[in-house]
């Protein structure tokens, strides 16, 4: 196998792990919701030191409705809070916010605070952060086509594919599951397709550079094949057995 990838254009991420985190600590579950917080800041802060182009989180997903009533009432809460809180810094930064994911259903408060910090970092080239919000992805798949019935289209891959909520950017180089669960829970079904899969034993709030900076080696040392063989990817005079040596990240 022989591989040298470069840095992922973009990467996804199941921040999955808060409430054990918290739990472990005797506190409330939304204590860890909070540190996951500030896991997200320092992930956000990597990703712009790394030159990535697009940062896409599970905030919150179409499923979360069903947990207990306070917790969800205080993870939008805490999405409104924090929103005030960091958008500065993420205009300094160079970062833009985009929401993918259903509003309807979404408190006014809620859906006011998306739109605003969405209009206040509209300008910022730097690193695009999707926040997925009110998403799933049988949601995303479902909506895509009602679009494109609704436009009389044919289904076809490429129609259905530009109109998925995430057709903004392209498809994620590598997803990350925290949290030591190894599943996809209904995150980018459609745009998982040809993505690298990196799972990691950490819990969310635990996950820092270190953390991030072994799931993008780890990405580097992968073969990317899309469906062809390694010959045809790597050329057929190269040993497919030869390891490259993992890329400097920093
Ligand atoms: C999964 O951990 C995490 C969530 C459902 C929420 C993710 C939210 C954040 C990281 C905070 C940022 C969010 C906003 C609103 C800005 P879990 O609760 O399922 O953890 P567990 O598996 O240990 O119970």
């Amino acid at each position: 196998m022989t591989a040298n990838l470069s840095i992922p254009r973009h990467i996804a991420i199941v921040m999955d792990g808060n409430g054990r985190w918290a739990t472990r600590r005797f506190l409330p579950r939304v204590a860890g919701h909070s540190q996951g917080v500030d896991a997200l800041r320092r992930c956000v802060k990597t990703c712009v030191d790394r030159d990535v182009e697009v940062l896409t989180v599970f905030a919150f997903s179409s499923e979360n409705w069903n947990r207990p009533a306070d917790e969800v009432s205080c993870l939008m809460e805490l999405l409104v809070l924090a929103l005030g809180r960091e958008v500065p810094q993420l205009r300094q930064d160079g970062v833009r916010l985009l929401f993918v994911g259903e509003r309807a259903g979404l408190s006014e408060r809620v859906t006011l605070g998306l739109e605003q910090a969405e209009s206040l970092t509209a300008d910022n080239k730097r690193l695009l952060l999707n926040i997925c919000f009110n998403y799933g992805g049988r949601w995303d798949i479902a909506q895509a086509a009602a679009k494109v019935a609704g436009q009389g289209l044919p289904v076809t891959e490429k129609n259905l594919g530009e109109a998925m909520a995430l057709a903004h950017v392209p498809d994620p180089d590598l997803i990350i599951r925290t949290g030591g669960e190894q599943r996809i829970s209904n995150f980018l079904l459609w745009q998982a397709a040809y993505a690298e899969l990196f799972f990691s034993s950490k819990l969310w709030p635990e996950f820092d550079e270190a953390a991030l900076d072994e799931a993008i080696a780890a990405y580097q040392h992968r073969e990317r094949r899309f469906g062809q063989t390694s010959s045809q990817v790597n050329g057929p005079g190269i040993n497919e057995k030869t390891v490259l040596p993992l890329r400097q990240t920093a």
